[in-house]
């Protein structure tokens, strides 16, 4: 599986999200949607930027009633996108139910992916709000190991992790990892950070980097960078 980065294009604007990929001329990185932006333009948007020659994973996150997951989940896969994911908490039955929405008439489908418990989820609020006594790394490579037993391709995890999801869920199950930083960059909102270099070594598949390139003055040389450190 080809190693990549997926730049987060957390824009909620058309324009501002065209002015940004217009900086790239002829390229055409890997680019994140999520639902700021997708909410905001519509199908629409994904269309548009798939028809410029861009691979696409929209972050919709996806959890409701299997039936509805299903539905949906054909839905997203006619907009022929690349990757899309869901909640593991949603169950193994809703994560079935969305594979079978997702595989187009001809077997081809978008990679799905998990996300397991949010890095803005922590331990305490697991126990008092969920119910959940487990400890939080437990939980999370338990939804991991489900998502495996499903059929999904992978999970959002962070970098530091994705060692540990290869040894219990196997080296071709894939880890898309957020939270990735220059060594010389700002951190940001983001607490547990690794450089593209670091997240190489570790095993990430993907890394998804936002600011980093997103906010910088030149963000074709800083994805270029991600991509020189990232993929070598
Ligand atoms: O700007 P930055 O590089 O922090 O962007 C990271 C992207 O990855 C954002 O779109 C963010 O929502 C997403 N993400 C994350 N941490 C997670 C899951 C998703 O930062 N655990």
């Amino acid at each position: 599986m080809g190693k990549d980065v997926i730049i987060a294009c957390d824009f909620n604007s058309r324009d501002e999200v065209m002015k940004f990929l217009d900086k790239f001329q002829g390229k055409k990185p890997f680019v994140k949607i999520g639902m700021e932006l997708f909410y905001a333009e519509g199908p629409k948007i994904v269309r548009e930027i798939k028809a410029r020659g861009h691979k696409i994973f929209l972050d919709l996150k996806l959890h409701d009633i299997p039936n509805t997951v299903k539905k949906s989940m054909a839905v997203l896969s006619s907009l022929d996108i690349d990757m899309c994911n869901l909640h593991a908490s949603g169950t193994k039955a809703m994560m079935s139910a969305a594979l079978e929405g997702l595989t187009r008439k001809d077997g081809t489908r978008p990679l799905l992916i998990a996300v397991t418990q949010l890095t803005s989820t922590d331990e305490n609020r697991m126990r008092e709000d969920l119910l959940i006594e487990r400890p939080l790394p437990e939980v999370v490579m338990h939804y991991a190991k489900c998502a495996a037993d499903c059929g999904l391709d992978g999970v959002v995890c962070s970098p530091l992790e994705a060692d540990k999801v290869h040894k219990v869920c196997g080296k071709e199950f894939l880890t898309v990892t957020p939270g990735v930083r220059f060594a010389d960059g700002d951190v940001g909102d983001q607490v547990r950070v690794t450089t593209p270099e670091k997240a190489r070594e570790i095993g990430s598949d993907y890394i998804v980097v936002g600011r980093p390139i997103t906010a910088s003055e030149n963000p074709v040389e800083a994805y270029e960078r991600c991509v020189r450190e990232f993929v070598g």
